[in-house]
């Protein structure tokens, strides 16, 4: 039949219209994948909505070549949503930096962008200073140059529930697209829509398989990329392990040294390394038990069907290679962190006990919103805990690895060492994560267990290794090693400067000339956690800090923490901040990183007051 001629309310340039169908233009700055699902689910629901509209969902750095074509093409764009991640110190996600820097600093375009209608989802986490602000200044800039917001800034608070803050912001965008999607003389009203659950196709192979493709399972991990980063990873040895606390200390905080060389991967002082580990055996084996598979299953996942087509549900990781359970277990599935609601969604629809998918299905429904807060969330109770409590949930390898356990992210770490000095390691400090949950249950941290069981090529040929890669940070020495530097790192914070110390011992021995660089460290006690004792004292004997200001908070009658110390050194800090010197503070962003900003303002309102 001819097709029906299409009612629109906008004005559209008919080079934006496809099929007869209006263009959406969805983009996505992501990170770990989690904005790009949120575009992609956003995008899923929206197509079973609209008929007449086209949506496509893109990697906002996948758009266009250079800043010239952003403009030609972001200038034709009539209908766009952004779902955009906020990182570290607010920072766009890798995808998204160059079309923010292009966006943000651009030359004044005037209302450029008056024929566009817009709305923005940010993802954010609310204990961090700069709360969504790609977003916020996306949606701000948008609005200036001439745009017109369909709806308010979404706020994605990862510290809360994110998926509620997004069911809430797109609740608000459907009555818009409405009125721009929908025929006027359409009152019909569009019909519920449930998200299918997401499932990979899966291949069993026999056991032969398994030999056959060692080749496949070994490139997954092989070295060679010209650029190392997280979906390519450089496979590094571990090439030093040692503790650094005390014996008769009842914590433990490793020192672990990966071998770079030979891998063509590099780093500057300042960056991070993002580390992907392992899962314990002893939760994966309790997994595979949750699983009723034997380990050695061997098989691969696929986004495609037989005939090559994509499958349905476009917002599947990326699978990874062939393997078996075991491997799989290991490598790739998050089962120790609290599951999200699609997973307790996808885990109702395979619960053979009707009880068990009504009270999995309740805690993904916004009725169930404040026992999913308190029972999964408040409680930490991780994905295998979750299994357990619904032992008839017994979801196919396809659906496990799509949709009910996440992807293992690689957890990231301020690298602890400097190339001037360690060319060819990556050295790291890690804290071990061991505690007791809400429910009892000992968590231990997946990759500082990992990093704590690992075994050296110092101890065994038969070395732990993992994939790794770096991420640039912009946390670096001023480029005049002349300027005063003000560190302050308790406990672990004390990584990055480690680096910065090894860097300007370095600079010294060159010629450089250095200036004042005074130090704070905290931790519990001397004799227990002075990490890094003897080597701070020699940086202090060698010239490369002028001052070390140690802040014990467990051996006198009262805490001392370096913010204590920091108001007894109030004239000094200001001296050095007034000659134009850095300030830098590493460690805990809650509490310590808090205190600390407090205490520099009254610092600086007081020594203003006195001179
Ligand atoms: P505590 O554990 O005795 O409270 C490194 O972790 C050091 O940071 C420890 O000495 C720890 O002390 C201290 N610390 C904990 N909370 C802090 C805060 N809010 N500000 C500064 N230091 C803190």
């Amino acid at each position: 039949p001819p097709p029906k001629p299409v009612v629109r309310k906008v004005v559209v340039d008919p080079e934006e219209v496809d099929d007869g169908k209006k263009k959406v233009t969805i983009f996505y700055g992501t990170q770990t994948g989690t904005a790009e699902g949120f575009a992609k689910a956003f995008a899923e629901e929206a197509k079973a909505r609209y008929e007449k509209a086209k949506f496509n969902v893109i990697d906002i750095d996948d758009y266009a070549a250079d800043d010239e074509e952003y403009e030609v093409k972001l200038g034709k764009e009539t209908l766009t949503f952004f779902f955009l991640a906020t990182y570290g110190d607010g920072e766009p996600t890798d995808n998204a930096t160059r079309f923010y820097k292009w966006f943000t600093e651009g030359k004044d375009r005037g209302d450029w962008l008056k024929n566009l209608q817009y709305g923005v989802f940010g993802l954010g986490n609310r204990q961090y200073e700069h709360f969504n602000k790609i977003a916020r200044v996306v949606d701000d800039l948008v609005a200036e140059q001439g745009g017109k917001r369909l709806v308010p800034v979404g706020l994605g608070d990862d510290d809360q529930c994110m998926e509620d803050d997004f069911a809430a912001w797109r609740d608000l965008v459907w009555p818009e697209l409405d009125k721009l999607l929908r025929d006027e003389d359409d009152a019909t009203v569009a019909t519920p829509y449930t998200a299918a659950v997401l499932e990979y196709r899966v291949v069993f192979h026999d056991q032969t398989d398994a030999s056959k493709n060692d080749s496949i399972q070994a490139n997954g991990h092989a070295n060679g990329h010209t650029v190392y980063d997280a979906q390519h990873p450089c496979r590094a040895n571990v090439a030093l392990k040692k503790e650094l606390h005390t014996p008769v200390s009842d914590r433990s905080c490793i020192h672990l040294e990966f071998d770079i060389s030979c891998t063509g991967l590099v780093y500057e002082t300042g960056d991070h390394v993002g580390v992907y580990s392992e899962n314990l055996i002893e939760t994966v084996e309790e997994a595979e038990r949750l699983l009723n598979l034997p380990p050695d299953t061997y098989f691969s996942i696929h986004t495609d069907k037989e005939d090559g087509t994509p499958l349905g549900g476009s917002t599947l990781t990326p699978p990874f290679p062939p393997c078996t359970l075991r491997e799989a277990l290991t490598r790739y599935a998050d089962l120790l962190s609290a599951p999200k609601k699609s997973a307790l969604t996808a885990l109702a629809a395979y619960a053979s006990d009707p009880s068990e998918a009504d009270q999995l299905r309740h805690l993904a429904s916004p009725v169930g919103k404040e026992e999913y807060a308190q029972w999964v969330v408040a409680s930490q109770r991780s994905l295998l805990e979750i299994m357990t409590a619904f032992p008839s949930a017994k979801p196919p390898l396809g659906v496990f690895f799509a949709a009910v356990a996440p992807r293992l992210q690689p957890r990231f770490y301020s690298i602890s060492s400097s190339p001037k000095v360690a060319p060819s390691r990556i050295h790291v400090t890690c804290a071990l994560v061991y505690e007791k949950t809400p429910t009892g249950r000992i968590h231990k941290g997946v990759c500082s267990t990992w990093m704590k069981n690992a075994v050296s090529s110092e101890e065994s040929l038969d070395c732990s290794w993992a994939p790794i890669f770096v991420r640039n940070s912009n946390f670096k020495l001023p480029a005049d090693s002349k300027v005063p530097i003000i560190m302050i790192g308790p406990g672990t914070g004390l990584a990055p400067f480690r680096g910065f110390l090894q860097e300007r011992l370095a600079l010294k021995e060159s010629g450089s000339e250095l200036g004042p660089a005074i130090l704070f460290f905290g931790c519990r006690n001397r004799k227990m956690d002075f990490i890094y004792e003897d080597e701070l004292n020699n940086f202090v004997k060698a010239g490369i800090i002028s001052e070390l200001v140690v802040a014990f908070s467990r051996e006198g009658p009262s805490k001392q923490y370096v913010q204590h110390k920091m108001s007894e050194k109030a004239l000094d800090i200001w001296n050095m901040i007034s000659e134009g010197g850095y300030l830098y503070v590493c460690g805990d962003a809650k509490g310590m990183a808090r205190d600390v900003h407090r205490t520099l303002h009254t610092i600086v309102q007081e020594q203003v007051c006195l001179n």
